[in-house]
C-alpha cells in the first residue's frame, strides 16, 4: 500500500498549507505589513527559540502577499547573503532588475535601488533572517536600508528574525534611533501544540494516519530536546523509511529510530560556516576544551598562520551566534585563562 501522499511535507523547508498555533502571529504580522503599503514605516523584530515557526510564519505571510500587488516581499537568509553589497544586490535582482554581479560598489547598488523604488511606487518588505549572525559581522546594511525611506514615498519595511532577544540592543545608536521596531516574541510550543503541528504535517504527508501513539512519541522527543519542530519531523521522516512495506508508520518504527534523532540547529549552523570559522569548529568538534592560546596554536598547526588577535575576533563572533561556551578561570599562577568549547545545543537566552 502506498505510504506517502506528499513526501515533501516532512521536509523542514516545506511550507505547510496551514500552521496550527501560529495563526494569531501570522495575522498580526500580515496586518502590520499591510499598513506599510499605506505608508506607515514599521519594522518588525521576531525572536524565539530554534524551530518554532519564525521563518515559516514569515514565509507564510509572504506567500499570501504575493497575491497583493502593492507590496513586494523579499526573503533573505543572511547566512547566504552576508555582506551589505550581497544583500542590496539580492534585493535589486529580486525586483527583476539586472545588475552586474561584479565591479559595482555598494553605493551604486543603493542608488539603483532607490531609483527602482521611486519608479515602482510599491511597498517593499525585506526579511533578514538569522539577523544576529549578520549584525555580528556588519551593521551598516541596516543603516543603508533604513536610509532609503528618506528618498522614496512607499516605505521599505524590515522583518528581522533571530534566536536572541537582545540583538538590537547591541546596535550603534545612529541605527537604533532610526529603527522604529515592533518586537514579537514567539513562545515555544507545548506538547499538545507540537502534537497538533505534527498531526497536520502527517495529514499532508501520508495516505494513512500513523498508528496511535506515533505522533505523541515524536512530539515528546522534540519537546524534550528543546522544542524544535524539525526534530519531530525528522523522527517521522526516519520512521517512514522503515514503514514503506507496511504502508503506515507504527510505534515500533519510531521507537527503533528515536535515539538517532538529535538536535538539528547546531548542525545547520555549522554547515553554513566557511573559511576560518569552519576550521575553528572543526578543531573544536573533537569535543575538547581549548584555551585560546592552545586553539590558536592548533589552528596554525592544522591550517594557516593567523594572528592570535584575528582568531580571537572570529571566536568572539562564533560565541555571539551561540556556538561556543567561553569560560574564564582565575585559577593558576599565570592568572586569568579562557577556555573555549563547542556547545551541543544552541543557547538562545
Ligand atoms: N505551527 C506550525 N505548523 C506547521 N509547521 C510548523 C509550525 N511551526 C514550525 N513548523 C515547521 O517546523 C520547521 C521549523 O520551523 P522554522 O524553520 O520556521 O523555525 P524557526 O523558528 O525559524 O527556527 P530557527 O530559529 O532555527 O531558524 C519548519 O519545517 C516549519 O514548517
Ligand atoms: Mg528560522
Amino acid at each position: 500500500m502506498q505510504l506517502f501522499k506528499n513526501q515533501e511535507a516532512l521536509s523542514p523547508e516545506y511550507l505547510p498549507e496551514i500552521m496550527p498555533h501560529r495563526e494569531s502571529q501570522i495575522k498580526y504580522v500580515a496586518d502590520l505589513l499591510y499598513k506599510t503599503a499605506k505608508g506607515l514605516g514599521q519594522n518588525i523584530f521576531i525572536f524565539g527559540a530554534p524551530g518554532i515557526g519564525k521563518t515559516a510564519s514569515i514565509k507564510f505571510v509572504f506567500r499570501q502577499f504575493q497575491e497583493y500587488s502593492n507590496i513586494d516581499t523579499i526573503y533573505i537568509n543572511t547566512w547566504d547573503y552576508n555582506t551589505p553589497l550581497a544583500i542590496l544586490t539580492k534585493i535589486v535582482i529580486s525586483l527583476n532588475y539586472p545588475i552586474p554581479r561584479r565591479g559595482i560598489s555598494k553605493d551604486e547598488v543603493l542608488e539603483k535601488l532607490i531609483e527602482i523604488l521611486k519608479k515602482l511606487k510599491k511597498g517593499l518588505v525585506v526579511c533578514l533572517d538569522e539577523v544576529d549572525q549578520l549584525l555580528s559581522k556588519d551593521q551598516t546594511v541596516l543603516y543603508d536600508l533604513l536610509r532609503i525611506n528618506q528618498y522614496v514615498d512607499s516605505p521599505v519595511c524590515l522583518v528581522m528574525i533571530s534566536n536572541y532577544k537582545d540583538v538590537l540592543l547591541k546596535l550603534e545608536p545612529r541605527i537604533q534611533s532610526s529603527l522604529n521596531v515592533e518586537e514579537m516574541e514567539f513562545k515555544p510550543y507545548t506538547l499538545e501544540e507540537m502534537k497538533d503541528i505534527l498531526n497536520q504535517r502527517c495529514k499532508e504527508a501520508f495516505v494513512e494516519k500513523p498508528e496511535e501513539g506515533v505522533v505523541l512519541i515524536c512530539a515528546n522527543h522534540a519537546i524534550s530536546r528543546g522544542g524544535d519542530v524539525r526534530i519531530g519531523l525528522e523522527c517521522l521522516r526516519k520512521a517512514s523509511m522503515l514503514a514503506e512495506d507496511d504502508g503506515r508508520i507504527k510505534v515500533e518504527h519510531v521507537r527503533s529510530i528515536l535515539s538517532q534523532v538529535k538536535s538539528v540547529k547546531m548542525d545547520l549552523m555549522k554547515s553554513n560556516l566557511q573559511g576560518i570559522e569552519k576550521n575553528i569548529v572543526d578543531i573544536l568538534s573533537s569535543h575538547k576544551t581549548f584555551t585560546s592560546t592552545e586553539l590558536w596554536e592548533e589552528y596554525c598547526r592544522r591550517f594557516d598562520n593567523i594572528s592570535q588577535n584575528a582568531l580571537t575576533d572570529h571566536i568572539q563572533r562564533l560565541k555571539e551566534i551561540g556556538l561556543f561556551k567561553i569560560q574564564e578561570s582565575r585559577k593558576g599562577s599565570r592568572g586569568r585563562k579562557v577556555f573555549i568549547r563547542l556547545l551541543k545545543r544552541k543557547k538562545f537566552k
